[in-house]
C-alpha cells in the first residue's frame, strides 16, 4: 500500500486543494481504523518495529510522534496509533471555537516538499475538545495536547485563555504543549518574551495536574532569544521543549513561496536541527527536546537525535510520502543505531555533541 499510496492516492491528492485533500485523508484513515479488520490491515502494512525509549517519565514504543496541527480535533487518535506512531500531539486548541483564516490557507510545493499554512488555529474550542476527549477511548501511546490562544483574546489576557483550555482538557492527556510560536495568530510569537511566557506557564501549571508542560518554540528567534525562552521555561519547571514550529523564512521567491504563513517540510530541516543543537548545548543535554521540522527520512531523524532530540515528530513528510514514511523512519533509525554499534536510543541522544 506504500506503493499504492505513491501511485494512486498521492497523485490524486496533488490535484486537489491542499486542505480538502487533508480532510479527505483524515476521513479515510478514520473510516479504515474504525473496524477491527481495517486496523489489522493497517498494522500489517504500516507498523514499524519496536524502538523503545523512556522520556518525560513515560514509555515510548518508538520515538516518532505525530506533530501538532494534523489532528486538530482529536478525531483519528486510534488511526495514528494503529499506523505505528509512538506518540501524538493533538490540537492546537484555543479556549474559544474559531474558524481560522479565510481559505485557501494551506499550500503545497512539491518541488520543495514543503507546505505553507496560515490556518490561524481553526478549531472547535476547548469545551468541545474536552467533551470529545472525555468520550473517546484514550490511545495506548502517550497523548499530548497543543494549546494556543484564541484570536479574540488580548495578549494581556493570553494566560487566562491557555489556562482555561488546560483546566478543561488536562485530565484526558499525558502532557501539555504551550504553543507561543505559530506565525498565524497576530502577535502570538511576542508571547515568547520572558514575563509573558512566565505568566502563561505559571497559569497553565495551576491546572496541568502535574502532567509535563512543554513549550513549543519558533525557529525564527535569534540565539539569545532561544536561550532566554529555554531559561524561562526550564527555570519554571517545564518538562522540556518542542523545537520547532514553522518558519516565516523562505528558501526562494517561487510563486508558492510568496504565500504568507508558516513554512514546514524540507526547507525547515537544517534550521530546526540548529535550534535543537543550540538548546541541547545550552542545557548540557539535560532537558528533553522533541525535535520537529523537515524530517522525511531516517537519516533526518538520526541527525535530530544525535544533535540532542529525545523524541521526534513529523507532519509534512506524512503529506508527501503517505503513512509508509512512519515505518521507513522508525525501522531506518533502528538500523542506523545498530550500524553505530549502539544498544539503545538513549545512547544516541546528543551523540554529535559528545564527539
Ligand atoms: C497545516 C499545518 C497546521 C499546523 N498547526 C499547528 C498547530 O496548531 N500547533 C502547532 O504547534 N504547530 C502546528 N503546525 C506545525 C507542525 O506541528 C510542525 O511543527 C511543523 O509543520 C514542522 O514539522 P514538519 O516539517 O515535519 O511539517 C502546523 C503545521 C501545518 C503544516
Amino acid at each position: 500500500m506504500g506503493l499504492g499510496y505513491s501511485l494512486l492516492v498521492r497523485p490524486m491528492l496533488a490535484l486537489m486543494d491542499s486542505e480538502k485533500a487533508h480532510t479527505r485523508a483524515l476521513l479515510g484513515l478514520r473510516a479504515v481504523s474504525f473496524t477491527v479488520f481495517g486496523r489489522m490491515l493497517l498494522r500489517v502494512l504500516y507498523r514499524p518495529r519496536q524502538l523503545e525509549s523512556k522520556c518525560l517519565e513515560m514509555d515510548f514504543r518508538n520515538p516518532l510522534g505525530l506533530a501538532a496541527g494534523m489532528d486538530k480535533k482529536a478525531e483519528v487518535m486510534h488511526g495514528w496509533e494503529t499506523l505505528g506512531f509512538g506518540f501524538m500531539e493533538i490540537g492546537g486548541v484555543t479556549e474559544h471555537e474559531q474558524v481560522g483564516n479565510p481559505k485557501p490557507r494551506m499550500f503545497r510545493s512539491a518541488k520543495h516538499e514543503a507546505l505553507i499554512n496560515r490556518m490561524g488555529f481553526n478549531n472547535s474550542g476547548s469545551e468541545k475538545m474536552a467533551l470529545r476527549l472525555s468520550k473517546a477511548k484514550k490511545p495506548g501511546v502517550p497523548l499530548f495536547l497543543n494549546v494556543g490562544k484564541s484570536k479574540i483574546t488580548s495578549l494581556e489576557d493570553a494566560h487566562l485563555d491557555y489556562a482555561k483550555t488546560v483546566e478543561l482538557c488536562a485530565n484526558y492527556v499525558d502532557g501539555i504543549v504551550i504553543n507561543v510560536s505559530s506565525p498565524n495568530t497576530p502577535n502570538l510569537r511576542d508571547l515568547q518574551k520572558d514575563e509573558d511566557l512566565a505568566r502563561i506557564i505559571e497559569s497553565v501549571q495551576v491546572h496541568s495536574g502535574n502532567k509535563p508542560v512543554l513549550v513549543k518554540i519558533a525557529p525564527d528567534l535569534d540565539d539569545m532569544q532561544i536561550k532566554s525562552v529555554v531559561d524561562t521555561a526550564r527555570g519554571l519547571g517545564c518538562a522540556g521543549v518542542v523545537a520547532t514550529n514553522t518558519t516565516v523564512e523562505r528558501p526562494d521567491e517561487s510563486s508558492v513561496m510568496l504565500e504568507t504563513g508558516g513554512l514546514s517540510g524540507k526547507p525547515l530541516r537544517n534550521r530546526s536541527t540548529q535550534v535543537i543543537r543550540l538548546i541541547a548545548d545550552h542545557t548540557n543535554g539535560e532537558w528533553p527536546i522533541i525535535g520537529v521540522g523537515g524530517i522525511s527520512t531516517a537519516e533526518d531523524a538520526w541527525e535530530k537525535i544525535i544533535n540532542g532530540a529525545s523524541l521526534i515528530q513529523i507532519y509534512s513528510s506524512l503529506v508527501f510520502q503517505g503513512a509508509s514514511v512512519i515505518k521507513a523512519i522508525v525501522n531506518g533509525l533502528d538500523k542506523r543505531l545498530k550500524a553505530a554499534g549502539l544498544d539503545s536510543l538513549e545512547q544516541a541522544i546528543g551523540l554529535a555533541r559528545r564527539e
